[in-house]
């Protein structure tokens, strides 16, 4: 690709957030002076030092920081880092780099590289990206907790009833198939931006807003949790399902994909805190491809009213409406309450209602990609939102066992048609806890 290649390609996705809307284009057009392609091997030092060159001829001399955005298969991370660092790092300001998942396929290998990348990187260097942290309701979910006083007192088992991830999308590995079989979804999806957004949920108030302060009390609660066990999780795959004329592939279906393949594309879990806040409370997560739907959010189910009035006196069967707090991630952002209320008249009858932020609605502003504001902060040096190598161990210790079992049993997941709701496993498995997948009502 040329300079010029390169920049007509960026130039169709650029966006421009300065609050005087009127210099943008010409904003625009000095970034895109500044943007140049080099092509290279990711194994070859001579590459990256003519990589090297090439950026201290526009920088002039002048104090240059440099930001490595790993976006490339696993096979070849140690070699990139050791090439850019050993042969084009900063002279005189800082070197960042920044790596996608996966980190590692359980605790051993992702040991091992978090050990090979520190031959050439200290921590400070080092940015894993979660995406879902850079998302807005998920980067909200603090604030809503210390910054009002009405959830906070809540938030433990004497008033949760349970708590539930769910990730569900309505598309499948659509040719990813090759980079998916060899890791499924507990490792895509659970792992990692599900158990994020846990820790975020779960963690004791941080001593202030700092990354490390922050990052110690997830790790806190991560090494509260229990290590997941075979008993509680539920794999699914789908298969090909033919409707209104159409046939969608099935997961074996995709080229990419060994026919024999058991890599689930979902899974539900049950996950326990040990500790005083959370002793009992189940955390259900769920995460699956080609479902009936895209959605992520959070659904936190609270206990029953005690001796509730409106029970006993009007017979109402208020069993299911409990109070339920729903934290919408994606898409079309909101955050919700479910109460009990009057329906409005001269009887008395008794309904549910949503007390309801909808982002749309209340907020003109566009949301920002998760991705503008992690690269954002990675430029800033705000580690917040990336995961420290501690987390990491912490997060893959729940989860290696139950990947190692699932996979030396060879057990079989339950297969769901392409575009359904996904295994009744999942349901089978929540009632085991008593609890009820929140997301099977129709609301909003
Ligand atoms: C990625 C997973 O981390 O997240 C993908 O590897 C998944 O399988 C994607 O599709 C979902 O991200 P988002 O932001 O589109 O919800």
């Amino acid at each position: 690709m040329t300079d010029a290649e390169l920049r007509t390609m960026i130039s169709k996705t650029l966006t421009c957030r300065i609050d005087k809307r009127e210099n943008c284009g010409e904003k625009m057009d000095q970034f895109l002076e500044r943007c140049f392609y080099h092509s290279g091997q990711y194994d070859s030092q001579e590459n990256f030092a003519e990589l090297d060159r090439k950026l201290k001829e526009h920088e002039a001399g002048r104090v240059s920081n440099r930001l490595f955005y790993l976006s490339i298969p696993p096979n070849i991370f140690i070699e990139a880092v050791k090439c850019a660092s050993l042969s084009a790092s900063s002279g005189n300001g800082w070197t960042r780099v920044i790596v996608e998942k996966p980190f590692g396929r359980d605790s051993e290998s992702s040991a091992a590289l978090t050990k090979a990348l520190k031959q050439y990187l200290q921590e400070d260097q080092i940015f894993r990206i979660d995406h879902y942290l850079g998302k807005e309701l998920v980067e909200n979910l603090s604030v809503l907790r210390f910054s009002n006083l009405i959830f906070e007192p809540l938030w433990s088992r004497q008033y949760i009833r349970n708590v539930q991830l769910i990730f569900s999308e309505d598309f499948g590995t659509e040719g990813r198939g090759g980079y998916f079989d060899n890791y499924g979804i507990i490792r895509d999806i659970i792992q990692n931006h599900l158990l994020q957004i846990l820790a975020l949920f779960a963690m004791e108030t941080p001593v202030s807003l700092d990354a490390e302060d922050i990052r110690n009390e997830k790790v806190k609660v991560l090494r509260s949790m229990r290590p997941l066990s075979l008993e509680d999780v539920v794999i699914g795959q789908y298969k090909s399902h033919t409707k209104g004329g159409i046939t969608y592939p099935g997961y074996i279906d995709d080229k990419t994909v060994p026919k024999d393949s058991l890599t689930p594309t979902f899974a539900a879990a049950a996950l326990f805190i040990d500790n005083a806040r959370w002793d009992g409370v189940p955390f259900l997560m769920k995460a699956g491809k080609a479902l009936h739907n895209k959605i992520a959010e959070i659904r936190v189910q609270f206990r029953h009213v005690p001796g509730n009035l409106y029970n006993r006196n009007f017979g109402t069967d208020l069993d299911q409406a409990t109070n339920e707090l729903v934290i919408r991630v994606q898409p079309d952002e909101a955050i919700y309450l479910k109460i009990n209320n009057k329906v409005p008249g001269l009887g008395m009858r008794l309904d549910r209602s949503n007390l309801n932020l909808h982002y749309a609605a209340r907020y003109s502003k566009e949301i920002p990609d998760a991705y503008e504001r992690l690269l954002l902060d990675a430029i800033e040096g705000e580690r917040r939102l990336f995961i420290r190598s501690d987390e990491l161990d912490a997060a893959w210790s729940l989860f290696t066992p139950v990947l190692k079992e699932l996979e030396e049993k060879k057990i079989i997941p339950e297969y769901y048609p392409y575009g359904s709701r996904g295994p009744v496993g999942a349901h089978y498995l929540a009632a085991r806890y008593n609890v009820r997948w929140g997301d099977l009502g129709s609301e909003q």
